[in-house]
């Protein structure tokens, strides 16, 4: 297969969904009328939608299937218990809570374990995270390595955290740490992996400083596969394996189930420490719900039941990774700029690079000005990295804000998301 030219979708499309077809002027007036702001466009003025992969791809048949089984009991549906058996399939942490996003996971957590004078590591927050942590008044740092840095430099795991920089920093602040953070792929560094080498260090560094280790998990499976790919010793193993060995290295996780779980909504909040859990529990019924639903509806719980039994189909990681090479490829052919290697979920354009005549804007909302560019009317919108928290700052849709502070240093990023592409009909 991997000799093939073509890039074979490892499934069928037996659902069509129209799509309405715009002319140029339509789509000028479009963006004029949206103040060219990507936000405030209507998703029917754009035919190929790329402005993000978070619960925007189709569910397979057997998800839609999986929905049917949806049983909406206030407490102890049978859904919560299908959810529950496929979270602890590959993440076997003592508590499950589930919640309606990730951010929320997030919110709960930080609102328990934040607070000013606190300190959150990562290797690099993704901006929701970095939201919850700072609301909470504690601080986020990134340290991640410093290719993951660098959108030229070639590195297998250019997620991976910087562990003698972790090291110091667990010296430095002894008892201002009250967990350290991966995410896997790191999203916000271009959807890079970390290694399971890092993780196994990382988790090494928080025994010797008594700090527990939480994953941000959104795309545990894209991770595993890179590991499968590009890790010696490992490519023999199964993605669930391998997952589960990553899990084990963790106390806990937040996760967002519209990334992995190929869910349209949802996520979740694990852990093994009961008097954490019963905290974050309490919290949960103050804002999402029961503690069997979170703020999900069983039908909900279901789909991310089956998307998480197909995320790690080797098949579809094959695919989506594949497919999301290809666009990087006919990019790069292009001479566009972008972070190399290619991530699993996006293309990370270097904006920077790409629009030096356009600078950054620290301070300022992220669109309309500095995706303008992106903004001609072609049928398509992009996402842009690098600017404010559009949602968050400017009061507008927080689906998928953006946070300015990936550091000084950090690459002004666009991503093209293709799962669009990816996961139609799966
Ligand atoms: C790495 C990472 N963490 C957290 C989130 C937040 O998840 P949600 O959009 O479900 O709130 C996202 C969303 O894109 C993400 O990519």
């Amino acid at each position: 297969m991997d000799r093939w030219k073509t890039i074979v979708e490892p499934f069928r499309i037996h659902s069509v969904e129209p799509v309405r077809m715009t002319s140029v002027g339509e789509r000028q007036r479009a963006l004029e009328l949206a103040g060219y702001n990507l936000f405030n466009l209507h998703a029917d003025d754009v035919l190929i939608d790329l402005l993000t992969d978070s619960g925007t791809g189709a569910m397979s048949r057997d998800q839609w299937a999986a929905i049917q089984h949806g049983d909406e009991s206030y407490a102890g549906s049978p859904s919560w218990f299908a959810f529950l058996a496929s979270v602890q399939a590959l993440f076997p942490f003592r508590h499950v809570i589930p919640t309606h996003q990730g951010r929320a996971a997030e919110k709960i957590l930080f609102s328990v374990i934040g607070g000013p004078g606190k300190l959150i590591p990562n290797n690099t927050h993704f901006d929701t995270t970095r939201a919850n942590v700072e609301a909470s008044g504690a601080e986020a740092v990134d340290l991640v390595i410093p290719e993951g840095r660098d959108p030229a430099a070639i590195h297998p795991f250019k997620g991976n955290m910087d562990v003698v920089a972790l090291d110091d920093f667990l010296t430095t602040h002894p008892g201002a740490v009250p967990v350290v953070f991966v995410t896997i792929t790191n999203n916000s560094g271009g959807g890079q992996p970390v290694s399971l080498e890092n993780l196994r260090t990382v988790r090494a560094i928080c025994d010797r400083h008594g700090v527990p280790l939480f994953l941000d998990g959104c795309r545990f499976a894209e991770n595993a596969w890179f590991i499968k790919l590009r890790e010696p010793g490992q490519a023999g193993r199964s993605i669930p394996d391998i997952v589960r060995e990553i899990a084990s290295l963790a106390d806990g996780m937040t996760m967002s189930a519209t990334k992995d779980g190929l869910a349209n909504i949802g996520g979740w909040l694990a852990m093994n420490d009961d008097r954490l859990a019963e905290q974050c529990r309490n919290l949960l019924i103050l804002t999402e719900g029961f503690v069997t639903y979170g703020g999900l509806a069983g039908r909900d719980l279901e789909a991310i039941a089956q998307g998480l039994r197909e995320v790690v189909d080797e098949d579809y990681l094959r695919y989506r990774i594949r497919s999301t090479a290809y666009l990087g490829d006919a990019l790069d052919a292009s001479g566009v700029p972008m972070v190399k290697p290619f991530g699993g979920h996006a293309i990370y354009l270097d904006a920077r690079a790409l629009l030096p005549h356009v600078p950054p804007r620290p301070d300022g909302p992220r669109a309309p000005r500095d995706s303008a560019p992106d903004l001609h009317p072609e049928p398509h919108r992009l996402r842009h990295r690098g600017g404010p928290p559009c949602g968050l700052a400017r009061g507008g849709p927080a689906r998928d804000a953006d946070h300015p502070r990936a550091g000084g240093a950090a690459p002004l990023h666009g991503k093209v998301r293709t799962a669009r592409l990816t996961r139609r009909g799966r």
